[in-house]
């Protein structure tokens, strides 16, 4: 167990007192959707984590919004409940101490969403925390279902609660998904917008929550070594991988007009794309950073459906344990179209990335767990080694492993000892497990904590996110226009289906094996 499973209460509470520095700023958080799953699973398990990592202030207060009827003292339990069997999970038990700071600054209020009286008693129990608090700061967090969205930032604006003043801000996060084409997102832009400024409003994707996506800007930019390197002329492609190992558990209804496509692509896996291929900003600053990414998206190719491979899942076994059919699912059509698989080939437009394609694909039930992105650099000129028995120069591979084994390995080759000259592919690895404790952390604790100060370099700006549909929108049209005739065409527990591998072949290149591994396996 590492030092921050075991850190103790009065530890944990010494490091608040101890950091006021670190402490975000006293708000009120009101959270629509305060008996969701979100709420239950992320938001409450990361003001918890935030508690404890002394990132919350004294003056601090929790609204929790939702349609019913509960008390506050009920609501807390069924929080706690959730959050005991969380950290069981993990092997751990709940800080009392910590947990009772947050309830003690904890109240529900039933309420329609729908109705503005909700948002009158909302103002009403507002304006008496501010009271207590001495400050008027609050974050509305939208952890409810996408329709609900833009009726809510109305009724807020209505009530006059999204008015900010010099010194107190007023700031709304916007869960995923935010839109499902170019055309409802920018819809949502402007009814958004005509309520709050922009810098008001965090959208989430919860990929940049990441240690290890935050940390592809460092490697980049904290290193002389890479970005010298990082352009057409010493990387011959990329590949980005998001595999999961769940099929579409209890959220067919979702699932089906959404699609791996709509689901992944143009949000996590772009984030991934953006970390990695766009220009430097000039600064960390959340516009500079956020008119790179989005000045990225504007370059990426339209996709021809000839460069994109969707596969849907049959039964199969998944890590040895049986998985139905994507059609045989709950809420989902025995004949449906969805796609569980998508596989991508994208070309980016400008100097740097001409001629450099960039591979994307994620699917659901596959072999194993993993988000990584592989950069191939260009192979070594063969000619050295004529008349040797080495056919074949492995390239150098840069893996960046997001998840679950966090880390980082370059594949180069080596030669094998003896008399004779063979050259053998190696890997220097680094693992994060290997020079940091663990942080228990579900993602969102950064994000909300950034959001609570102000930062929004880790949220999309509206012009990001439409650029990224704006990517995809194409294939989005063409696919819809267009059903799958193969479906299902991969099986639970594969690597997907087979024209994901000819998409490559045709290119004279594979896929790195979706392996869970978590070392060379040469070294074992
Ligand atoms: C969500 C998608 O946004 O991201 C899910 O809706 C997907 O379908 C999930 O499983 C993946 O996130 P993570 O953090 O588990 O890789």
């Amino acid at each position: 167990m590492s030092e921050a499973d075991t850190i103790g209460p009065k530890a944990a509470v010494t490091t608040a007192m101890t950091a006021p520095d670190r402490r975000a700023p006293p708000a009120i958080i009101t959270i629509f959707g305060a008996r969701g799953d979100l709420t239950k699973r992320l938001v409450m398990p990361a003001l918890y984590n935030l508690v404890r990592a002394g990132r919350l202030p004294d003056e601090f207060a929790i609204v929790g919004v939702d349609i019913a009827d509960q008390t506050t003292e009920t609501w807390c339990n069924s929080l706690s409940e959730m959050l005991q069997a969380f950290l069981r999970a993990r092997g751990g038990a709940i800080d009392e101490q910590a947990w009772s700071w947050l309830t003690q600054r904890m109240e529900y209020l039933r309420g329609d969403f729908a109705e503005p009286e909700t948002f009158s008693r909302l103002g009403g129990v507002l304006k008496e925390r501010e009271r207590q608090n001495n400050a008027a700061n609050v974050l509305f967090y939208l952890a409810v279902a996408d329709r609900f969205f833009g009726p809510v930032v109305e009724q807020l604006g209505r009530a006059g609660l999204t008015r900010q003043s010099d010194r107190t801000w007023r700031r709304v996060i916007v869960e995923k998904p935010f839109g499902h084409d170019l055309p409802s997102a920018e819809a949502l832009n402007a009814q958004l917008l005509k309520v709050l400024s922009e810098d008001q409003i965090y959208r989430i994707d919860h990929f940049l929550g990441k240690e290890t996506v935050q940390n592809i800007l460092v490697l980049r930019f904290a290193n002389g070594i890479f970005e010298p390197l990082w352009n057409r002329d010493h990387i011959d492609h990329v590949q980005i991988t998001a595999a999961e190992i769940v099929g579409v558990e209890h959220r067919g209804r979702f699932y089906e007009h959404t699609g791996a496509l709509r689901d992944m692509v143009p949000n996590h896996l772009f984030q991934l794309l953006a970390m990695i291929a766009m220009e430097p900003p000039i600064s960390f600053d959340a516009d500079a950073v956020r008119s790179k990414k989005t000045e990225l998206f504007h370059a990426v190719h339209p996709i021809s459906p000839t460069d994109a491979v969707r596969g849907q899942y049959s039964a199969g076994v998944v890590l040895g344990r049986q998985a139905s059919a994507y059609r045989r699912e709950p809420d989902v059509a025995p004949d449906s179209k969805t796609e569980t698989y998508a596989a991508l080939k994208l070309g980016i437009d400008n100097w740097r990335w001409a001629g450099v394609p960039f591979y994307l694909r994620t699917g659901k039930y596959l072999s194993a767990r993993t988000t990584e992105i592989a950069v191939h650099f260009r192979q070594a000129p063969h000619v050295l080694f004529r008349g040797t028995a080495v056919e074949h120069l492995p390239a150098n591979i840069l893996t960046l492993r997001i998840q679950p084994d966090e880390g980082l390995s370059l594949s180069f080759s080596a030669k094998r000892p003896g008399a004779e000259i063979e050259i053998d592919g190696v890997e220097m690895n680094f693992a994060y497990r290997d020079y940091y404790a663990p942080v228990v952390s579900v993602g969102y604790e950064t994000l909300i904590y950034d959001c609570l100060i102000g930062d929004a370099t880790m949220f999309q700006r509206a012009d990001t996110v439409e650029a990224a549909w704006c990517a995809v929108q194409d294939l989005l049209d063409a696919w819809a226009h267009a059903p799958a005739g193969d479906f299902p065409n991969y099986a639970a527990g594969s690597a997907g289906p087979d024209a994901a591998d000819r998409l490559l072949a045709r290119d004279g290149r594979a896929w790195l094996p979706i392996t869970g591994l978590t070392s060379n396996p040469r070294a074992s």
